[in-house]
Formats: structure tokens, sequence, C-alpha cells
């Protein structure tokens, strides 16, 4: 019912993962929002454009159950996790310790690398272990670890990290946590008023169709004032229209973290969508997308390689058919199926967008060709 209202081309699209497909409306939406002011008044374009920005915080906000002022627009994950960690004393001191995994996505390390002082140390949890293995995560969060990186769900492998084991552990040895939800925001719930982390980074190009350059992070409030965010700019200042060059003051919402004159168009295009997907809401669209990994996962039982139990499915499957996957892409991308390969199998990621006969149409595909 909800494939209507995308721009999808003939064919199946399977590649959220990746990236999701717009919303119809977004054309005209952008228009309305972003030009016809500029056809209709001569005066400065700001207040209207704060009003995209608010529009973009406030559907986050209600699609994450948090504090709108806790959230603040970014160019991308790497950037917002580069100016967090660049606010943390705790980060910046010598010799810090910072735990992530080998199955994270890597411009994430890159970031977490070059921001940190030299002398802090990168902790790996290996690639080869469960990242949705409650025990796994038990056995790493160590009392030395100073902050600890977790990508919501993998991508790779189709993996969920178990936040509701991670977070308290991590909180009961004094580790601050960072969730990466580039892979999980939309498809899977995500109350942030519950389960109280300490910082969040997500995007809106994937399950939330919003297009690139309409990235964000989040600061639980308890760490808002503390933070003291490197990369500033007269939108980070207390009233940005102040314009006194001797008087700083950081905002006191997390837009401290904003910097300097913002993007506003990928913001008008991402808040859009948001929206309509915090109308939905994400245990909906969660729903309907493990009703079909589950019939794809019932079809081929034995070719699954991501995991079978539902708290430790993202939104993607990943389906390993041996010798036989280079040739069944190929037929895959004849038929205009379009799903992707990385190491371990064939990613698949139905959204809302996806409906039966799309199901139906990659499972006779594959069966004809394996
Ligand atoms: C888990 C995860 N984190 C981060 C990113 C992207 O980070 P950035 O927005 O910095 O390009 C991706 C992109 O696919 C991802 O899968």
């Amino acid at each position: 019912m909800y494939k209507n209202d995308f721009a999808l081309s003939r064919g199946v699209y399977l590649l959220s993962h990746s990236v999701g497909r717009p919303l119809k409306t977004a054309q005209q939406s952008f228009s309305k929002n972003f030009f016809s002011p500029w056809e209709q008044s001569n005066k400065e374009p700001w207040g209207i454009w704060l009003g995209i920005i608010d529009q973009f915080t406030s559907g986050l906000a209600k699609l994450f159950n948090a504090k709108q002022s806790e959230f603040c627009p970014q160019v991308n994950l790497s950037s917002g996790l580069t100016k967090i960690i660049m606010s943390l004393n705790k980060l910046q001191a010598q010799n810090c310790v910072v735990l992530l995994s080998e199955n994270d996505f890597p411009s994430i390390g890159f970031a977490l690398q070059n921001a940190l002082p030299k002398s802090c140390e990168l902790r790996f949890i290996p690639k080869h272990l469960d990242m949705s293995c409650a025990n796994v995560w038990d056995e790493y969060l160590v009392n030395d670890v100073d902050l600890v990186l977790i990508s919501h769900a993998y991508s790779n492998s189709g993996q969920l990290a178990p936040l509701n084991d991670i977070i308290p552990t991590a909180k009961s040895r004094g580790v601050l946590t960072l969730i990466d939800i580039a892979q999980s925001g939309g498809v899977v719930p995500l109350d942030l008023s519950t389960l109280k982390p300490d910082f969040m980074i997500g995007s809106s190009i994937k399950w939330l169709c919003g297009g690139p350059g309409a990235a964000y992070l989040w600061i639980n409030a308890d760490h808002i004032e503390a933070c003291q965010p490197k990369d500033v700019g007269w939108f980070s200042h207390d009233n940005p229209f102040e314009f006194d060059i001797h008087d700083f003051r950081f905002h006191d919402s997390a837009l401290k973290f904003w910097g300097g004159t913002p993007s506003i168009t990928p913001f008008a295009i991402a808040g859009h969508s948001i929206s309509y997907f915090a109308k939905i809401g994400s245990q909906a669209i969660r729903e309907h997308n493990q009703k079909f990994t589950t019939l794809i996962a019932n079809v081929f039982p034995d070719k699954i390689v991501s995991p079978i139990e539902h708290h430790r499915r993202s939104g993607t499957i990943v389906l390993n058919f041996g010798e036989k996957q280079s040739k069944l892409l190929d037929s895959l991308q004849k038929n205009n199926i379009t799903v992707d390969r990385r190491s371990l199998g064939l990613r698949i990621s139905p959204h809302i967008y996806n409906d039966i006969s799309d199901i139906n149409q990659l499972l006779s595909a594959i069966k004809a060709n394996i």
C-alpha cells in the first residue's frame, strides 16, 4: 500500500541498506519549502530555512523518542563522530581507550583514528565474532575502556547489536556509549529515552529515504553542557545573529556542534521523508521488513549467513550461494532485481515500498538460476 508513495522504476529494488528510494512528493515539497518563498518575498530567507531545520530535528525527536534540542544536523556520520570525540575532555586525554569492531564501517575507524590523540588506543573486537551476541560485548567491555562505539546494525552480516544489554553493562563499568545507526535508523525501532545511551550518530540516506548530506548527531542532554566542540562557527553560538566577534557563547542545545553557515537543501528533502516515516512508525516498518526476510529465509534455509533469531536480525538478510553467486548476481541484474554482494554473500533489504510481488519475483529468479 506504501509502494505508490515512492519513486520506483521498473524492476525490484532491494538495496535500502545502501540508498533508500525517494518519496514521490519529495520534489514538490522541496519546491514548496525551498523555492516558493523566493518567489513570494524579498525578505532574507534565514527564518524559513531555520524552519526547515526545525522540521528535520523535530521529526528525528519523534522517530527516536528524544528531545529535539539533543539533535544537531551534520553532513555525514564521520564528521559528526569527529566533532563528538574532539569535544570530550575524557577522550582528548593521553592513553584513552576506545572499543569498536572490525565489522564497523571503515569510515568510522578512520575518523576515530584521526580525532583521538596519538597516544590513545583503538581496541578492535575481531571480525569473526558475532556482534549480535551479548557475551561478546560483555567480554570486551572492560573497565579501562573509555568509550565504546556500537554499530546498531551491521550491513555485511545482517547482525543487530544487543543494545539493551550493551548500554547498561557499559554504564555499570563507567564506559561511555556512542551508537552508529546508519544501518538501522527507520527500520529498527530505537527509543532513546528508555535506552539512554550517551551519544548517537546517524544519516537519512538509507532506510529513511532522505538522500545524502542530511546526517545528524545526538547528545544525551546530561552531556550537552560539558561538551566543548572544536569545529564551531556562528551557528554554534547561543545567538548566531548577535555578530560580536569578542563574544562567543555556546548554544545551550546540541546545536553547539553546528558550525559555520549550514547547508539547508539536503535537510529540506530529508525532513519531509523523516516526517513520513515518523507517522508510520519504525515498528510497522520493522514488521513489514521481517515478514519478507522470514519468507526469504524459509525458502533458502541452508543459504542464510545472517542471524535467524528475530532479536539478532537487522533489516538485511544475507544469503550465500557459493560458487554460483557471481552468475546469480548477473542474472538478477539482467532481470532488473537490484541486490548487492559483499564478502559473506548477497545482501537483500526489503523496505516498506517492497510488496509480496517483489519478493516472489526475487525468489523465482533465484530458483531459476541456482
Ligand atoms: C554502519 C555505517 N556507518 C556509517 C556509514 C557512512 O558513514 P558516513 O556518513 O560518514 O559516510 C555507513 C555507510 O554505509 C554505514 O553502513
